[in-house]
């Protein structure tokens, strides 16, 4: 599939509203605590969006209920925030995507809640390194196998698991765009970059089975997921431009 370049200007947007986005990530992470609702980490991030003139991207999309995807210890991802309140011991991952001008900046970080166990720590480390690793090798003429490949090598290294049927994907003018980037793959296989896209990297990482159940999410056709086996997930994403050279990450403050 054939990706259309950013233009210099649509570049620009692009890191306008994925600096954003970060520094919006950044702002939630100090309120995670032990005693704080999801419900109050969404209103925080919902307010800091609107105060920067920023609309929160995934509100109202397919019907998606809330501004950020809370997602607690066994949940992979799209976590819906409700009256839930965190417990000394959990971690949660925040996702938060922005949109300004019609461009998107997505990015999600695995927050410890008090202190957690030393597997937990464990786990959230490799989640980082895996997101960091498949980043690593993005240049033009690199595909999406090779980005899964790096993933899920680092990944199976240290004894734990990839999610296979949920993964990055491409974005700018759209929030979610061709290409899906997957975090398995083989070497040379998927879609090639090309300079002047962006597509996010965000690995999910499971304590134990790979395989996840899908849960409807009311009045939306967007589902969350959580571990089938009930262990832990822990995810890390960024926004990266493919440049001439290599890449450059987008989503930081
Ligand atoms: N931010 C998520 C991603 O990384 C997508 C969330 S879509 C929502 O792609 F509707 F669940 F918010
Ligand atoms: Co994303
Ligand atoms: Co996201």
């Amino acid at each position: 599939m054939a990706v259309s370049p950013l233009s210099k200007d649509e570049i620009k947007k692009m890191e306008y509203v994925c600096r954003l986005a970060a520094r919006t990530l950044n702002y939630i992470g100090q309120y995670v605590k032990p005693g704080i609702s999801t419900n109050e980490l969404d209103k925080l991030v919902y307010d800091y969006t609107l105060t920067n003139n920023a609309r929160p991207a995934c509100l109202g999309y397919h019907g998606y209920p809330k501004t950020i995807c809370t997602s607690v210890n066994a949940v992979v991802c799209h976590g819906v925030p409700d009256s839930t309140v965190l417990l000394d011991g959990d971690i949660i991952n925040v996702d938060v995507t922005s949109e300004k001008d019609g461009f998107f900046g997505d990015c999600s970080a695995t927050f410890f809640v008090g202190s957690v166990s030393e597997k937990a720590r464990d786990l959230v480390e490799v989640a980082l390194l895996a997101r960091d690793k498949g980043i690593e090798v993005i240049a033009p003429g690199v595909t999406t196998g090779d980005i899964g490949f790096a993933i899920d090598k680092l990944v199976t290294r240290r004894g734990y698991s990839c999610v296979r049927e949920i993964g990055g994907h491409g974005i700018g003018r759209k929030f979610h765009d061709e290409p899906f980037v997957p975090s398995f793959g083989k070497k040379g296989r998927g879609e090639k970059l090309v300079p002047w896209q962006c597509i996010t990297v965000e690995p999910m990482v499971n304590e134990g089975v790979s395989t996840i159940q899908e849960i409807d999410i009311p009045n939306s056709s967007i589902k969350y997921y959580f571990t089938a086996d009930g262990k832990l997930s822990a995810q890390f994403e960024h926004t990266v431009l493919v440049t001439d050279t290599g890449y450059e990450i987008l989503t930081l403050d």
